[in-house]
């Protein structure tokens, strides 16, 4: 286990900001984990967990306690023919395990490749990309529950899945600490093409039904191609949601922007790309202050060298009142903004 004190989470987080905290505990077992709720005083509040810090914006020093899993270890549950379960340690880095479960042939996560972050947080942020969702996989999840210590397992169903949504981001927040996540996996390997450029990115590698391994490589590709290395330039992904506005909006931005590209949510709904609307803001490749929007996927805000968590809310704030004066919509920050 590791205790430190006014230790700094530049380490632990893809925009790559020095902010420190008042103290950082590590748990590697579920008994630490116990034994950190049974020990925690008011001295010790606010809590804040963290994975990778891969979905983390900090503008400010956290007078408090951040919280990290370094649980490891995938371990077969049950195997069968059809389907097999993997508990997953929520330390496990998330593309170590997307890697283990493809060379194992378990199958359905290969278009979730690469995706930065840790196994405890893909369960409470419902990770998502190229048309497949973390929820379609999670069966349960193992956790200690702060108030009393003791060891729950939630079913997948409890959790309230949706759209990069859980109850462990809502009423749950702060309650619990994730140590394992279940997984059920498929023996069966049915590719998920629809999604995008996959298909023609496939074709020109000259597949036309691809293998696992084919699959994952193809996606890691598309990835790099657009998405900026945080190693090399601070960013946390997506930075805003997609929004979803009502069919009535849609059809009215429709009738001005015919190639608007949009997703089908359900009768009523439908999805838009924020990259999209960000674009034609004008912003793509722009930067304020230090901080920027990457050149090739506008939905993703950067740290373009020593940018101060404040100068990502700024451009944050500036992009979310064009698109609101362009478009009529607002736009939400996925990306979990610490404040002072
Ligand atoms: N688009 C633009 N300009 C841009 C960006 C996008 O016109 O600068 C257009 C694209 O041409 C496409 C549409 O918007 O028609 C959607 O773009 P893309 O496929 O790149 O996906 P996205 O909606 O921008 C979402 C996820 C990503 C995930 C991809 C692929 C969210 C918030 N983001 O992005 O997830 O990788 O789909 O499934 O839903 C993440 O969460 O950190 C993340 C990277």
């Amino acid at each position: 286990m590791k205790d430190l004190h006014d230790y700094s989470l530049l380490h632990h987080n893809t925009f790559n900001i020095d902010a420190r905290c008042r103290r950082f505990i590590e748990y590697e077992n579920v008994e630490e984990a116990q034994y950190i709720c049974k020990n925690l005083s008011a001295d010790d509040q606010p809590l804040m967990m963290i994975g990778g810090g891969s979905n983390l914006l900090l503008t400010a020093d956290f007078n408090g306690t951040v919280l990290h899993s370094a649980i490891k270890g995938i371990e077969v549950m049950s195997d069968n023919e059809d389907e097999v379960k993997v508990r997953v340690g929520s330390g496990v880095v998330w593309d170590d395990f997307v890697a283990y479960a493809v060379d194992h042939n378990w199958h359905g996560l290969e278009n979730l490749s690469y995706i930065p972050g840790e196994v405890g947080a893909s369960a409470v942020q419902n990770i998502g990309a190229y048309g497949v969702e973390a929820k379609d996989y999670i069966y349960k999840v193992e956790a200690v529950d702060i108030q009393n210590a003791s060891r729950v397992t939630i079913d997948a169903d409890t959790c309230n899945y949706s759209y990069r949504q859980s109850r462990f981001k809502q009423e749950w927040r702060g309650r619990f600490l994730i140590t394992h996540v279940v997984f059920r996996l498929s023996k069966t390997f049915i590719p998920k093409l629809n999604y995008g450029n996959i298909r023609a990115k496939l074709q020109e590698q000259g597949i036309e039904r691809p293998d696992a391994r084919q699959m994952r490589d193809t996606i890691i590709d598309i990835r790099r191609e657009k998405l900026p290395n945080p190693a090399v330039e601070g960013n946390a992904g997506s930075f805003f949601m997609n929004p979803v506005v009502s069919r009535s909006k849609y059809l009215e931005l429709m009738a001005l922007y015919p190639f608007m590209p949009h997703y089908e949510v359900d009768a009523d709904s439908v999805k838009i790309p924020a990259g999209w609307m960000i674009e034609q803001c004008g912003w793509k490749g722009r930067s304020l202050g230090n901080a920027g929007v990457h050149s090739k996927q506008a939905l993703v805000l950067v740290n373009r060298g020593g940018a101060t968590g404040n100068e990502v809310v700024e451009l944050c704030n500036a992009i979310r009142r064009d698109v609101k004066e362009k478009f009529g919509i607002d736009i939400h920050p996925e990306v979990n903004i610490i404040r002072k």
